[in-house]
């Protein structure tokens, strides 16, 4: 695991001047969007931004969650927070916090109404992280995610296309079939929706009372910075 983690902190240090002109639009903003329409938010809720990278998915959760609330941004990458963190100052937003730790070790020192993972499938295959995260959860937190997968059999020649994304993008190559399978150890009624031939998922449900209780190890070296 350390190994992954230290490899997307070297992968995102190359992605980070161009991400937000070249990958954001590539993977698809608009089911960043649905992903965060599904986590029905509500003004004064704190949010998780897990592998916020850059900050892209901010702007939609700050329409909801209004001033009173906030987002905990959580990323292994310092190059892609230093994005972020010019899109706060820029947007002169008072209520982010951002954490420059895995997602296995961060330290969230409140409890979460929404856990959201965009494009997070590095932290997705990882038990631990969603150990880590989901202990902070508040009882019937909700939780949505979106990503890529393995396209089905009858449209197997966009698996090229998906493989390079997941090259590009991902540090862990296994569970593109399921990305969203280990969830469902800590996310009741989880629902699924396939879009674009079947290649992009959108999954979304409640943290369980099982997924908050799950035991984890206290994280260790993690850093926060900004606002
Ligand atoms: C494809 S980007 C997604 C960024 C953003 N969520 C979006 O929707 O565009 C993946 C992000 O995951 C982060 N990441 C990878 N492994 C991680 C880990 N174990 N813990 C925290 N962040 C991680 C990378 O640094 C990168 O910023």
């Amino acid at each position: 695991m350390e190994n992954h983690v230290e490899l997307a902190r070297q992968k995102y240090r190359l992605h980070a001047p161009w991400y937000d002109s070249v990958a954001a639009p590539l993977l698809g903003v608009s089911y960043q969007r649905e992903a965060v329409s599904l986590l029905h938010l509500n003004a004064g809720e704190v949010v998780v931004d897990v592998a916020c990278g850059t900050g892209i998915n901010f702007p939609l959760i700050e329409q909801e969650i209004a001033h009173t609330g906030r987002i905990i941004g959580v990323d292994v990458s310092p190059e892609m927070l230093q994005k972020a963190c010019s899109r706060i100052v820029s947007q002169g937003w008072k209520n982010v916090t951002l954490v420059n730790a895995s997602a296995e070790e961060a330290q969230i020192h409140q409890t979460v109404d929404a856990f959201l993972f965009s494009f997070a499938h590095d932290v997705l295959q990882s038990p631990r992280a969603l150990r880590n995260l989901f202990r902070h959860a508040k009882p019937g937190a909700r939780v949505a995610a979106c990503g890529i997968k393995w396209a089905p059999l009858w449209s197997f020649p966009l698996n090229f296309f998906v493989s390079q994304i997941a090259g590009q993008y991902h540090v862990v190559h296994e569970g593109l079939l399921k990305p969203w399978e280990n969830l469902t150890a800590f996310v009741s009624n989880l629902e699924i929706k396939l879009e674009a031939f079947e290649t992009i998922y959108v999954a979304w449900g409640t943290v369980s009372e099982g997924g908050r209780a799950a035991e984890t190890e206290e994280g260790a070296g993690a850093k926060c910075f900004c606002i």
